[in-house]
Parts: C-alpha cells; sequence; structure tokens
C-alpha cells in the first residue's frame, strides 16, 4: 500500500523551533526566491518539517516506510522522538523503516531535520558550483505498507531479441513469484511465468515484442508477484551501444542530439511536482526536437525520467557533483550515491548511460575504478561515462565523454575524437559544448543572439560530419541561477537556448529545425529592423526551417525560394540558410535591366546590403566598375537602386513575408514588418489540474508579441496579475517579461475553478489590443 504523504507538514526555517511554523505541502523549497540577484546564504539552513500522522487499518505486522524521493541535502528522520535514518544526498530516494517507531493507533509524529548547508561534506559541496543547489523536501514523500517478506527490487533488463531477465529482492527470505508483462498502454498480457523459484530469471523469447526506440517509445508493465506481496515497474525492450563508430539503437545507428537540463525553475528552486518535470521532457522533445538529454549534474525527478521513457528521450544521467573532489569521507559517499542511483534508475527504457564521475574533475583511479566497478556490478547491461574537460585523461568508463568548448565561433565545431580520446577504439561522446563561451540573454542584440544560434549550429554540423562522434549535448537546456562565481552578476547564466521559464530563444530554432518534429517549423532570425545593426547595415539574416522551401516576399513581391540545398553547412540536417537576395528579378522588371546588368547591381546591393560599404570584395567592385563602364551607371543610380531595393537609413519599412513548403503545399507563413499594436500570448502546460498525490503546476510561458505573433526582444517590463479561486501564483503577482519572453506559474490549492487575469503594464493601455486577459483553469481531485 503506497500512501501519498505531501500536505499538511509543518514547516519552520530553524529545526528547533518546531512545532511552530507554517503549513506547507510537499514538494517544498526552503526559500522563495526572486528572479535573481539572490545569492545561495537565501536557501542555508538547519530546516525543520513535522506531520502528524495516523496509520490505516491494516497495518498490523507489516513493516512502515516513509519514502523520500529528494531532500536537499542533509535529512534525518526521526518518529515519535526516535531517529531512523539520516541520510546524505540531495538527488537521490531514500526510504526510513519506520516499523519500529510508530504506534499502531493514534497520533504519530514525524520530524525531518534538513541541513541546505553548503558546508556539508558530500558532493557536491566542497568548492564553487555553477548552480544554486537550493534545499527542503522538494520532492514527493509517501508512505508504505508492506508485507514483512516484501519484494524490495525487481531489476529487469529487456533486450531487442525479446528476452526479460529479472532479478528480484526480497527483503528477508526468497519465495517463489510470478511475472506478468503487459503492454503498458492497452493493459494486454503478453507473458506470463508461474511459481518462478529463482531470484534471477530469465525469460525465452517473448514473441511479438514491440521494441522502445526514440520514434516509438513502446512500454511494458512488469508485475512480479509474490504470496503476499507485488512489484511493479515499467520497461521497454531496447539494445543500446555505444560503438567506436557512434550510438546504435536497435541495431541503427542514431546521432544524439541533446541538451544538458537543470532541474530548477524560477521562485521555487528544485521544488516542482510531477507535471512541471514531465512538462520539461515534453519541450525537449516535442518542441525543441531532441532526442536525448544528460541530467546534468545529478539524478533527477523520477517523473521527469518516467516521461523520457514515454517520449523516446535518451537519458545521460550522472552522480551528483561538479569539479571538486573532497576528502575519503566524501568520497565513499560519491561512490554510495553511484549505488543509490543505479538502483533507483536502473529499470528505465531511456537511460543508455551512467555519468560516474564528479562532472569536470581531474582524474582520481582509486576513486572512479570504485565507482565504475559498482557501476558495472549494479548495472552490467548498461555502459559508463564520466565527464571531463580533459583530453586523454585516465580512462576508467566504456564511453569517453568529454566537454568540448574549444568552438568560438570561428574555430572548427569540435576537435577530433583523436585529439581529444585517450583511446581510439573506444566510443566517443562529447557532453558539452557552447554554454559559458557565449552567453546570451533573451534581450542582447539581435546580432549577438544570432551569434548564439550559429554556434550552435556550427557545433552541431560539426558533429554531424564525424562518423565516430556518438552526438552530443549543448549546453545547455534553459538559463539557471547560479552562484556568484559564475553568471552575469545577476545571479543568472544565460547559457540556455530557452530562458528561466523555456521560452525558446533564438539558439533553439536551430534545435527545432534539424530536429525530429513532426509539425512545420519555420523561423527568421530577424526582424528587419535596421536600427538594430550598426551603420544601418542589414547584418546576415537565416531561415530555420523543416520545410521542404520557403518563399521570401517583399512587398508582396517574390523574390526568391530557399531550399537546404542552399545552406553552406555541409552535414547537419535543416541547417540555417542564409538570405542572399532582397531584391530577386524586380530589377529586370522594373529598370528593363540585362540578366547581366541584373546580377551584377544585384550582388553588389545584395552585399552591400548585408555588410555595408566598407570592404568590399574586389570581385564585386570590379562588377562595379563593369556597371559604370558598360552601363554608364553613377553612384547615385546605384544610391537610388539601394534605396529602393535594399532600404536604407531614412527609407519606409518593408514588410517580409516567408511561407513554408511541404510537399508543394503551404504550411506555414511568417511575416516581419512594423508592429502596430501588441498583445499577450499565453502558453500553457495545461488548463487542468489534479490534486492528486499533491498540489499541482501549470506554467504559463507568456509573450509580448506584434499582431503577427513575433516576439518583441526588447519589451522589458512585468504583466501584473490577479487570481482567484482554488489556485495561487508562484512567486510575484507579476509576470516578468525579459526579452519580450517570461511567465509565471500556478498552483493548486484545493479544488475548484482558478481564474487569473493577466493585465498590461499601466502606462501601454491602448498600446496593447487589450489591456487584459483572462484565463481559466479547474481544479479537481483526480483526472
Ligand atoms: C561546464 C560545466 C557546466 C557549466 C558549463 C558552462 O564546465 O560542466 O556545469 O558550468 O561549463 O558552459
Amino acid at each position: 500500500m503506497k500512501i501519498p504523504f505531501n500536505n499538511d507538514w509543518i514547516y519552520n526555517d530553524d529545526f528547533n523551533a518546531l512545532p511552530e511554523g507554517a503549513s506547507v505541502r510537499i514538494p517544498h523549497t526552503v526559500a522563495v526566491t526572486p528572479y535573481d540577484y539572490f545569492d545561495e546564504s537565501i536557501y542555508q539552513k538547519i530546516s525543520g518539517y513535522q506531520k502528524d500522522f495516523e496509520l490505516p487499518d491494516g497495518a498490523y505486522g507489516k513493516k512502515i516506510f516513509l519514502v523520500f524521493d529528494g531532500v536537499a541535502h542533509k535529512a534525518t528522520v526521526y518518529v515519535n522522538g526516535k531517529e531512523i535514518v539520516t541520510h546524505n544526498c540531495g538527488y537521490t530516494a531514500f526510504e526510513a523503516d519506520i516499523t519500529d517507531a510508530v504506534k499502531l493507533s493514534g497520533t504519530n509524529t514525524v520530524k525531518v531535520r534538513v541541513d541546505s548547508n553548503e558546508t556539508l561534506n558530500i558532493p557536491p559541496f566542497g568548492y564553487v558550483i555553477d548552480y544554486m543547489t537550493y534545499g527542503g523536501i522538494y520532492r514527493e514523500v509517501r508512505l508504505e505498507i508492506r508485507p514483512e517478506n516484501h519484494i524490495s527490487d525487481v531489476f529487469a533488463r529487456a533486450g531487442s531479441d525479446g528476452i526479460l531477465d529479472i532479478d528480484v529482492t526480497f527483503s528477508k527470505t526468497d519465495v517463489p513469484y510470478s511475472i506478468c508483462l503487459k503492454e503498458k498502454a492497452s493493459g494486454n498480457v503478453v507473458y506470463t511465468a508461474e511459481n518462478v523459484t529463482d531470484t534471477h530469471f530469465a525469460s525465452g523469447k517473448i514473441d511479438g515484442i514491440r521494441l522502445w526506440d526514440t520514434d516509438d517509445p513502446f512500454l511494458y508493465e512488469l508485475t512480479v508477484s509474490s504470496a503476499d506481496d507485488e512489484y511493479m515497474t515499467t520497461i521497454g525492450f531496447r539494445d543500446s551501444e555505444f560503438k567506436a563508430d557512434g550510438y546504435y539503437l536497435n541495431g541503427r545507428k542514431l546521432k544524439i542530439r541533446g541538451l544538458n537540463r537543470h532541474q530548477s525553475y524560477p521562485y521555487v528552486g528544485y521544488a516542482m511536482p510531477a507535471s512541471m518535470q514531465r512538462y520539461d521532457a515534453d519541450i525537449m522533445k516535442n518542441e525543441l526536437g531532441l532526442n536525448a538529454v544528460r541530467t546534468s549534474h545529478y539524478p533527477q525527478s523520477q517523473h521527469f525520467i518516467d516521461r523520457c521513457d514515454e517520449l523516446g528521450l535518451l537519458v545521460f544521467t550522472e552522480i551528483p557533483g561538479w569539479q571538486h573532489i573532497g576528502n575519503d569521507e566524501w568520497k565513499a559517499q560519491a561512490v554510495k550515491n553511484v549505488e543509490e542511483m543505479i538502483i533507483q534508475y536502473r529499470n528505465h527504457p531511456s537511460i543508455v548511460l551512467w555519468g560516474v564521475r564528479i562532472n569536470e574533475s581531474v582524474d582520481d583511479d582509486e576513486l572512479y575504478k570504485k565507482t565504475n566497478e559498482t557501476a558495472h556490478r549494479l548495472d552490467p547491461s548498461r555502459p559508463t561515462g564520466g565527464v571531463r574537460y580533459l583530453k586523454k585523461s585516465s580512462f576508467l568508463e566504456d564511453v569517453y565523454t568529454y566537454n568540448d568548448f574549444s568552438h568560438d565561433g570561428k574555430t572548427p565545431g569540435v576537435d577530433p575524437k583523436k585529439k581529444v580520446a585517450t583511446n581510439p577504439d573506444a566510443p566517443y561522446l562529447i557532453s558539452e559544448y557552447n554554454g559559458h563561451m557565449f552567453p546570451t540573454k533573451p534581450f542582447d542584440s539581435e546580432e549577438h543572439r544570432l551569434e548564439h544560434a550559429l554556434r550552435h549550429a556550427n557545433v552541431l554540423d560539426a558533429v554531424a560530419g564525424y562518423d565516430d562522434i556518438a552526438g552530443s549535448f549543448g549546453w545547455c537546456f534553459f538559463d539557471y541561477n547560479t552562484h556568484q562565481d559564475f553568471g552575469s552578476g545577476d545571479r543568472i547564466c544565460y547559457h540556455g537556448v530557452t530562458d528561466m521559464f523555456r521560452n525558446p530563444k533564438q539558439a533553439s530554432y536551430v534545435y527545432s529545425a534539424c530536429g525530429d518534429l513532426k509539425e512545420p517549423f519555420l523561423e527568421v532570425s530577424s526582424t528587419f529592423d535596421i536600427g538594430e545593426h550598426p551603420a544601418g547595415n542589414r547584418g546576415k539574416t537565416y531561415i530555420y526551417t523543416n520545410c521542404d522551401s520557403v518563399k521570401m516576399y517583399k512587398n508582396d513581391l517574390f523574390i526568391k525560394e530557399y531550399t537546404h540545398k542552399d545552406t553552406v553547412y555541409k552535414n547537419l540536417r535543416n541547417a540555417p540558410i542564409l538570405i542572399d537576395d532582397l531584391i530577386g528579378d524586380q530589377m529586370k522588371e522594373n529598370e528593363g535591366f540585362s540578366d547581366r546588368q541584373n546580377k551584377i547591381v544585384k550582388e553588389a546591393m545584395n552585399y552591400i546590403g548585408i555588410y555595408g560599404m566598407n570592404d568590399i570584395p574586389a570581385k564585386i567592385k570590379m562588377r562595379l566598375v563593369e556597371a559604370m563602364a558598360v552601363y554608364h551607371m553613377k553612384f547615385e543610380d546605384a544610391y537610388q537602386l539601394f534605396g529602393k531595393y535594399i532600404g536604407n537609413w531614412g527609407g519606409t519599412t518593408l514588410k517580409f513575408v516567408f511561407e513554408g513548403y511541404k510537399d508543394g503545399k503551404p504550411v506555414k507563413t511568417i511575416s516581419k514588418t512594423a508592429f502596430k499594436r501588441l498583445h499577450m500570448e499565453v502558453k500553457c502546460s495545461s488548463d487542468k489540474l489534479f490534486e492528486k498525490d499533491t498540489y499541482d503546476v501549470a506554467a504559463l510561458r507568456i509573450t509580448v508579441c506584434d499582431e503577427y505573433g513575433n516576439v518583441q526582444p526588447f519589451f522589458n517590463d512585468s504583466l501584473p496579475m490577479e487570481i482567484e479561486g482554488a489556485g495561487e501564483i508562484i512567486g510575484p503577482a507579476r509576470a516578468r517579461i525579459s526579452g519580450g519572453a517570461g511567465g509565471t506559474y500556478i498552483r493548486s490549492c484545493g479544488e475548484g475553478k482558478i481564474k487569473l487575469k493577466i493585465s498590461c503594464p499601466e502606462g501601454y493601455e491602448g498600446i496593447f489590443e487589450k489591456d487584459s486577459m483572462e484565463l481559466e483553469f479547474t481544479s479537481a481531485k483526480n483526472g
């Protein structure tokens, strides 16, 4: 019996002050933070949680546990005054066997002492860390009542040969058990075995198995039952293999294309319930088109990994840590973390690689022999990696996983494997790139944001060109709050391809275009506002699309149809395409130019339009001389033509329309011109909240757009909000908008309707099409 245990806790910032305190629900953070400009002292404390509870009927003669999915960072559990257990890792689950401390009838009291000081002698602490570590009982808690001799673990391996291998662990004595395998979606039983007596079991080939894959993540539910107990887990049949020449899933070579994910959110740090954890995986797969994620730099919520299983997102997960290795006690904890991570996560089909080094630490053979040995012993079916920034470092893992920050915008996208890996016959994977090499705010200049995007494209293109690189994980999915030693001084690392609310930045378009999205994707890098560029030059403009072709129109005149053949990238599917023509054939039609004259003048004007008059290449200069000599053109003619066809400082704004085509049909249109009115657009994760195991949260990603839906990158303000009914706003009652995008989170508190009103900032009435918008949500017990 599993009973959610998340409501009616009392919380106090000071453990010793309990039972005084505020009533809270789990997931909980010990400090609600502002969006930026806060430091780590805000969440470092020894806080206390307390809850009174009664046991349900039927607990007599049973074992009783409290299971904590995640408490940051050191937790000691007391029941009825008796100390039960201390757990020393903020990123793995633990259980407290409270059988001997609870009363079967009457009120029991559990207290948890939570130490979230960064001075603890456990990973990741001991030196600086590039992310906030927060604090609190931030993942869910449950009460479990199990038979005396219960099934404490089932470890399942299921390969593409259709063979299911399982290891069953009983808490006390081995007893016979049965196995039942069902399709998770339909519930159809596909395999059973009765009266199994060996705790290690291998089925024969199970016929008709559907494999788990990135594009068809088919799942099965495995139930192991003894006379007294039942254990359920979700599995998938797949073969996953890192080889010297790349990564193979079910025998098919697949280039891993992922991003690193932290588990933080604005305001509440780590404390978000299942729906928000799952939503991140949805965004990665369905909006960014990724096929993989690295859970940097620690194991993350089971809800997130469950969703990766369901979506077919490959996972590289790793033990907590950041560069620093501590003393023997610290190292023993690191090895324990490997053990906990593997036992807790090893049935997930999405997990394909264990990270068993402290991220970016130096070599420590003694320690890493132990972590590797532990991983291989507990899971012989998966390889190990260990993230390093060192070339040719001591190689104890199965996959050389390396942070390649060599690209600086001009240099090649990545180093070749042979320059980095210690053993050329070992598989090789890039675990990070970009990040601090080019921090980018959503409200940075257009050229900066474009450069950020192109750097991601450059690395992806280089990786795609190397057959012996299994793939790569960019740094990183979203911007995150960090310590003073990192970031932009406001305690934010602007390294994300999305902002803290997961709104896309331009760099994310590269992923959406080259990824596995089924929906048509089309974006253009520029707003076409020449005043945003030095000297009023247009600068380079790129198309990001997964369409077959894109037709470009200027003021309703067709200019050019672009296809992916027009890109300069050699290896990357659907790579960015440079817009190299703003004129088309107009001069032939309007000015009566011959083909040759049109070609010469157009080439020169398009060049000058992008780069300006200085440094015109010799080839173009010679052609201009030709135009003067042969066609008797004068500088004034050229100037006048430039104003007419390219548009210059002092000219009237143009309108550009881009029409994406797939299979010959128009599928997506975007228009770029000067805005007239603004409006808010809200992407809501769900308007239905479920108070199931605990409260629920909806994420609202809010953008301020022009009438064509283009986000306005220099709109920086906040939108006042009012809420009514069974919900509350997380963080301030103003949706912060930076660079045209931002958001808020709504948390359920009970059942009923929730009404949210979002208004435009004071003074903008009339500039926004509507001064406010209203949204309605429902919060119900079950869905
Ligand atoms: C890496 C590190 C990440 C992050 C990144 C920024 O060295 O592993 O956690 O700090 O740099 O680019």
